[in-house]
């Protein structure tokens, strides 16, 4: 094989960014996946909705219309409050509700595609909505409320789809009654999260109220005061984690070229020594053939030598 360590030096930078690529390459999953948590929590969201659905249906035992049914919550998700209703969607549109809990339904509201009857399932997640409706930089004064509308028609049915639901007039209000104090100077805001995942952020209508056109999940909060030194917890980990899978990265780098160099200077050592050796070799062999002088003229001659050599001038009687 000819291996030219010349040519080795010239490969050994691209090598090297080529092992650099890899090492990132490899830990680009880690990187990108905080870049893709909304999309997760949102699917965990609507996993909760689907859950609070089939337990929030469990409430109606032979349920009068428009009486608003508390129901229980699996013992794992204590702190989560729903309620069930069951309407007629005619009545619902020509009368609304006065008052379904926090949420004033005014006339006017519709919902698509059309049925007969139909279920209002509210939902008041208390100390689980940072878990299922986290929203960076902002903090929450109230907890996340839930309004979501399915089909009435059968009340053991699971994993319904909601039913659109839309105020065609006035807007739906949101009377929140345990709101924290904003703190000092900061201004609070409505949020409200729509089924696919898009949050919108308003101003309040008045003093602890919220409107909406259309149905979902809404609470109050208020931008965090940056306190630009410690970001949350969990950010903080995130981008201290990343640092060091970056550093990490280039050090494992910097280590494998410092390897890729001492192999080469080693290939190199083994190539001179062989030459060396070598040379040695063809040293020895050149001194095993003695010069001698002969006369004037120098000639190879062996050291043991059976007949001395003779000029053919030379007699030699
Ligand atoms: C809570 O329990 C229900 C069933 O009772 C289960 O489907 C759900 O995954 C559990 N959730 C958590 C967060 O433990
Ligand atoms: C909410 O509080 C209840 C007790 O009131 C507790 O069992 C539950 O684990 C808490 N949920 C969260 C997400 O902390
Ligand atoms: C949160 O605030 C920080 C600093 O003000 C900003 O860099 C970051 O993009 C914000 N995050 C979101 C999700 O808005
Ligand atoms: C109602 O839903 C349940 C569960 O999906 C199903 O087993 C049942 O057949 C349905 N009843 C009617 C009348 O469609
Ligand atoms: C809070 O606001 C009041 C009135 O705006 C002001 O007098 C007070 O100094 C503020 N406190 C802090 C800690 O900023
Ligand atoms: C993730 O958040 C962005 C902006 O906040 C939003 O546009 C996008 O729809 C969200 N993705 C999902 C899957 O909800
Ligand atoms: C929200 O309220 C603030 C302060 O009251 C005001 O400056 C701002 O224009 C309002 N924004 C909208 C969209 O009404």
């Amino acid at each position: 094989m000819n291996f030219d360590p010349r040519a080795s030096v010239l490969l050994l930078p691209s090598l090297a960014m080529l092992l650099v690529f890899i090492c990132l390459l490899l830990v680009s999953p880690l990187l990108v996946q905080s870049f893709d948590a909304n999309a997760s929590s949102t699917s965990a969201a609507r996993a909760l909705d689907v859950l609070l659905q089939d337990y929030a249906y469990k409430a109606f035992v032979r349920p009068r219309t428009g009486v608003p049914y508390d129901a229980r919550v699996p013992s794992n998700f204590t702190g989560i409050s729903i309620t069930a209703m069951r309407l007629r969607s005619g009545s619902l549109r020509t009368r609304g509700v006065r008052m379904y809990k926090e949420f004033e339904i005014p006339i006017g509201v519709v919902e698509q595609p059309y049925v007969e009857r139909l279920v209002l399932v509210y939902q008041n997640l208390g100390n689980w909505s940072l878990r299922y409706y986290s929203l960076p930089n902002y903090t929450y004064l109230a907890p996340v409320l839930g309004l979501l509308a399915y089909d009435a028609s059968n009340l053991s049915a699971t994993n319904l789809p909601e039913l659109d639901l839309r105020a065609s007039g006035d807007p739906i209000k949101i009377k929140f009654s345990d709101v924290r104090l904003a703190p000092n100077g900061s201004l609070p805001k409505c949020v409200w999260f729509d089924l696919h995942g898009l949050v919108k952020l308003s101003n309040l209508t008045s003093a602890n109220e919220c409107s909406t056109m259309q149905q979902g999940h809404f609470s109050i909060v208020t931008e965090s005061i940056a306190p630009p030194s410690p970001p949350t917890r969990s950010e903080g980990k995130e981008s201290n984690r990343r640092t060091w899978i970056i550093v990490a990265s280039v050090l494992g780098g910097v280590a494998l070229l410092a390897f890729l160099g001492f192999l080469v200077l080693w290939a190199r050592k083994c190539k001179r020594r062989k030459k060396m050796q070598e040379m040695e070799k063809a040293a020895e062999v050149g001194e095993a053939l003695h010069m001698t002088s002969v006369g004037d003229t120098k000639a190879p001659s062996a050291t043991v030598t059976r007949t001395q050599p003779t000029l053919e001038n030379e007699y030699v009687p």
